[in-house]
């Protein structure tokens, strides 16, 4: 087994004068029609700043990945707003949204469903900088520059994705997250469907393309374990709402919120099916983004 070995973030400092680069104020979202509506968030607002690491967590359903989805305009925003960089991104729609790819990328649980396994690796991961107008020659160069950061050899570019481990296609698709360089990327479990020692090379791999980058994440987890080693703070979910937000290292090891400290003592299960099909109907709702 690999010992991690990339050092432990650094705190980011969160006193006065902190500029959030992701702030997002009383969020709501309905799911379904008017009558016999679901309000999934429920006024919910967090911040994240350049460079750091917010962790989301919470049992199955409680809204973690809608506001993941909120952030990339995947879902409509029924009130609340959210501020990306000092610019209201709540309602962005067709080439202002497209743009906003740029900056703000995802990562999924899931590497087998979101990459296509008809194109290969190199194509891939050149797709989103060749559809938005770099050259093949400057796509190349970025594609290889990102295959180093995420520790992959040049020679995976003309394979598919069914020649790769779990581990390897999560790397494949942080690679492809990365290629325009963004400076928030939303991880919605991405080690949640990896074995231990696969998530230990994968996270130390999260916190040294941050330490090397200055990306952000907002990091949904329902491994407390995953989210203390990563994580500067963590925000905690339940029933669509953030019950709590606090530090990381002292909230996952002193939570104050009486459900916060029963997800402490039964770290929730996953639940396989439920999370299959609404990341069935997310990449549907990605494609129709694209
Ligand atoms: N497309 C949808 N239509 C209707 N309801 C939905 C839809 N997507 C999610 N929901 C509901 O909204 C709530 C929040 O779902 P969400 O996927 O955000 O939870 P989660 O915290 O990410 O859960 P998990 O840990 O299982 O991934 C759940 O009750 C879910 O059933
Ligand atoms: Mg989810």
């Amino acid at each position: 087994m690999t010992a991690p070995t990339a050092a432990v973030p650094a705190p980011v400092p969160t006193a006065p004068g902190f500029e959030p680069l992701l702030s997002a104020k009383d969020v709501v979202v309905d799911y379904g029609q008017r009558r016999g509506s679901f309000r999934a968030l429920k006024e919910v607002s967090i911040e994240v700043g350049a460079g750091e690491c917010v962790g989301l967590v919470g049992e199955s359903g409680s809204g973690k990945s809608t506001l993941g989805k909120a952030i990339l305009g995947l879902v409509p925003v029924a009130s609340g707003s959210i501020e990306f960089d000092g610019r209201d991104i709540t309602r962005l729609k067709g080439a202002k949204r497209r743009e906003l790819a740029s900056s703000i990328q995802v990562v999924f649980q899931d590497p087998y469903g979101s990459l296509n396994p008809a194109m290969t690796i190199g194509d891939i991961l050149a797709e989103p900088l060749t559809t938005a107008g770099t050259s093949r020659r400057e796509a190349r160069a970025v594609v290889s520059e990102m295959l180093d950061r995420v520790k992959l050899p040049s020679n995976v570019l003309d394979r598919y994705p069914k020649e790769f481990s779990g581990g390897q296609r999560q790397r494949i698709a942080i690679a492809r997250a990365l290629v325009r360089k963004p400076r928030l990327i939303v991880c919605d479990e991405p080690v949640s469907a990896l074995d231990l020692t696969t998530q230990a090379t994968i996270i130390d791999l999260f916190i040294e393309l941050q330490r090397d980058t200055g990306v952000s994440y907002l990091f949904v987890s329902h491994d407390l374990g995953v989210v203390r080693r990563i994580c500067h703070r963590v925000a905690v979910m339940y029933r669509g709402e953030i019950v709590e937000t606090g530090d990381g290292e002292q909230l996952t090891r002193d939570p104050q919120h009486p459900y916060s400290r029963r997800l402490l003592t039964a770290s929730p299960i996953a639940d396989p099916v439920k999370q299959a099909e609404r990341r069935a109907a997310w990449l549907k709702l990605r494609e129709q983004a694209a």
